[in-house]
């Protein structure tokens, strides 16, 4: 899974990624704005801009730091910058082709990179709303494209949060299994086919997926029941900003929650994680894939497609365990399940580590277990 085609990928769309800030700096009528320092916050006012773009385009301006193109320089909690010199003229077309002759697969994402790039103009000015136009006929087919198995670079959370789940239940006698934000069912196959290849599939009694979207839903339920047609499987729909008790999930039900790339849209990160761990048995594990910020601040290829997203931004945050809306690094998630009261938690692969050697891994799990009194 972690092989030389995922690094070359990886790397490659961090480069695309760049290109594309290029020519939106230039797109978006910033570049000439950048002779003093300014603030995003400053950009968004003085450009006309809707106050929410402010959060992308930090993002885009924290990328061209990294060109060496631009300056940054901090007041307080405010990032300030400056042009040093004009960037390069980005070669978009040349690196798709890289990435193509990398992997054909990589075409879902760049295809969903520069499909919400060319929506950033519209959104900045408040003509279009980023979760309207990215899921739009054309938005929902790269999306679907986008989180699907056959594409490495987002495949691999679904493994290693397979894999962490797995490594926590493995020696349970009966498996009852919530899933959250489970779309078109990436993440539900490879946790079924993990399952399987580890003969744990015979220990779930009950396996019940959600997904508030019936389109998404309907399209994992039609995949997943004709694969998988003796397993337990039920569909149901779960907004995990609402008390989860409501929606027919009972107290104490689940040996595992689970959700891949998911609870960073949690509107109140702890009210869900509080939600999650009530569903819980006495002993059950709450394993989520997430990407992972390495270091804060750090901007990363996959936020230039959600970060135009309402559902992404509009989040409380919190000094402690989300200082910004979107991708969190594994310290933040720690502290987050730990606040919210549960045990062993861990981060799996080692991340930390990882990232003293290879700053551009994103993908993790994060487990956590629910140690109050059993059911
Ligand atoms: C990034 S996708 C991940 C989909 C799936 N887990 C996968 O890996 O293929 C996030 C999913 O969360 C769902 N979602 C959005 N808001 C949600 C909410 N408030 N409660 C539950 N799920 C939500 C979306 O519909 C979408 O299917």
């Amino acid at each position: 899974m972690l092989s030389e085609r995922l690094y070359q990928s990886i790397e490659l769309m961090e480069r695309y990624s760049i290109e594309l800030a290029i020519d939106l700096l230039h797109r978006l009528d910033v570049i000439d704005r950048l002779g003093e320092w300014r603030s995003a916050d400053e950009l968004c006012h003085v450009l006309s801009f809707q106050p929410r773009f402010s959060f992308a385009l930090g993002w885009i301006l924290e990328r061209l730091v990294e060109t060496g193109c631009m300056e940054a320089r901090t007041d307080g909690d405010t990032h300030f910058y400056h042009m040093r010199h004009a960037p390069w003229q980005p070669e978009l077309e040349r690196l798709r082709a890289v990435g193509l002759n990398i992997d054909p697969a990589n075409a879902a994402t760049l295809d969903l990179l520069d499909h919400a790039a060319s929506l950033y103009p519209a959104v900045a000015r408040g003509e279009q709303s980023g979760d309207h136009s990215l899921f739009g006929p054309q938005g929902i087919l790269l999306w679907l494209n986008y989180f699907h198995n056959d594409n490495l670079t987002y495949a691999v959370n679904n493994w290693v949060s397979a894999m962490l789940a797995a490594d926590r239940l493995s020696t349970r006698p009966r498996l009852r299994i919530l899933e959250l934000g489970a779309g078109a069912g990436s993440a539900s196959k490879i946790l079924v086919r993990w399952f399987d290849e580890r003969g744990l599939l015979p220990q779930i009694e009950r396996y019940l997926i959600t997904e508030p979207n019936a389109f998404f839903r309907r399209r994992g339920q039609r995949d997943l029941a004709k694969q998988y047609p003796d397993l337990a499987l039920e569909w149901g729909a779960l907004d995990v900003n609402l008390p989860w008790d409501a929606q027919g999930v009972a107290l104490g039900e689940f040996n595992l929650v689970y959700a891949v790339n998911v609870l960073h849209i949690s509107k109140d990160l702890l009210f869900s994680l509080n939600q999650a761990r009530s569903a819980l048995t006495g002993n059950g594990w709450l394993v989520i894939g997430e990407c992972l910020r390495p270091y804060v601040n750090q901007p990363i290829y996959p936020e230039l497609m959600f970060q135009i997203l309402e559902s992404f931004t509009d989040v409380q945050t919190d000094s402690e365990i989300r200082p910004n809306p979107g991708f969190l690094t594994a310290d933040h998630w720690r502290r987050a399940f730990t606040r919210a009261g549960f045990e062993r938690v861990e981060v799996a692969p080692d991340i930390d580590s990882i990232r003293e050697i290879y700053p551009h891994f994103f993908t993790g799990a994060i487990c956590g277990q629910n140690t109050a009194a059993s059911k």
